[in-house]
């Protein structure tokens, strides 16, 4: 009795959105069925939002790698998926906040057109001025600190700038640290993206037109 109280899952059915996303984890168990939130924000220029010290990394071209110190490109590498250099080479972006020569928080970004891997081999097609974001993680030691927060805030300013639209991004409807991340800054749910367990598409509910989720080959 114990352990199931001390279940992650139970713990987590204090915080905010916990029972529902209880359900979802109950679906999965008993239907093997993986429901993603489709989230959308339109883009506006609120800021940096990053304290005294602390900087918005934005890595783009080969230019921007050549700047980047080893130290940070080392730290990032390992939660892009991929590596830095193969996201910049498949057009992707990443964004990072950076303190004290930590990263804290950090971020993918692809404008027009998106590969993830998650939940399988997909392609996201937004338009020429929309975006779509992936990989958010805050190294551990920094959790729960608003860093992942005040990420996306400038990440958003920051595309805002540059003329881009309206940003979206999928997060498994399981994972509530990073739904209420979302919700807390006013992202709108989009639609649902509907996977088997095993990891096959099945395909979409309700997504705004703006999005498109293609089958790719892996
Ligand atoms: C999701 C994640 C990026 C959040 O990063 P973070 O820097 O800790 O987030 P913040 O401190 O900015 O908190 C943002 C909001 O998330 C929610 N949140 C964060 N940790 C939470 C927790 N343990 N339980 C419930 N909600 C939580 C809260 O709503 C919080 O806002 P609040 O503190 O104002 O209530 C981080 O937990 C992470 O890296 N997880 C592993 C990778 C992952 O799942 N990435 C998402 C894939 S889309």
């Amino acid at each position: 009795m114990r352990a199931l109280l001390n279940h992650e899952r139970v713990a987590l059915l204090r915080e905010r959105g916990g029972p529902r996303s209880l359900g979802f984890w109950l679906l999965r168990k008993a239907l093997a069925l993986d429901v993603y939130t489709l989230f959308a924000l339109p883009l506006r220029d609120a800021g940096t939002a990053c304290p005294p010290g602390c900087t918005l990394l934005r890595l783009v071209s080969e230019e921007d790698l050549t700047h980047c110190p080893d130290a940070l490109l080392d730290q990032i590498g390992p939660h892009t998926g991929i590596g830095v250099r193969k996201v910049l080479a498949q057009g992707g972006r990443i964004y990072a906040l950076v303190e004290d020569g930590k990263v804290r928080s950090q971020t993918r970004i692809d404008v027009g057109s998106a590969r993830t891997d998650t939940p399988c081999a997909l392609t996201c097609e937004v338009g020429a001025r929309n975006a779509f974001l992936s990989f958010l993680y805050t190294h551990p030691a920094s959790r729960r600190g608003g860093w992942a927060k005040k990420l996306l805030v400038a990440t958003a300013s920051s595309m805002a700038r540059e003329g881009l639209q309206t940003c979206f991004s999928h997060v498994q409807a399981t994972n509530l640290r990073s739904i209420n991340t979302f919700l807390s800054l006013g992202w709108q749910r989009a639609g649902w993206l509907l996977a088997s367990r095993g990891g096959r598409y099945l395909g979409t509910v309700g997504a705004q037109r703006a999005l498109r989720v293609l089958r790719r080959r892996a």
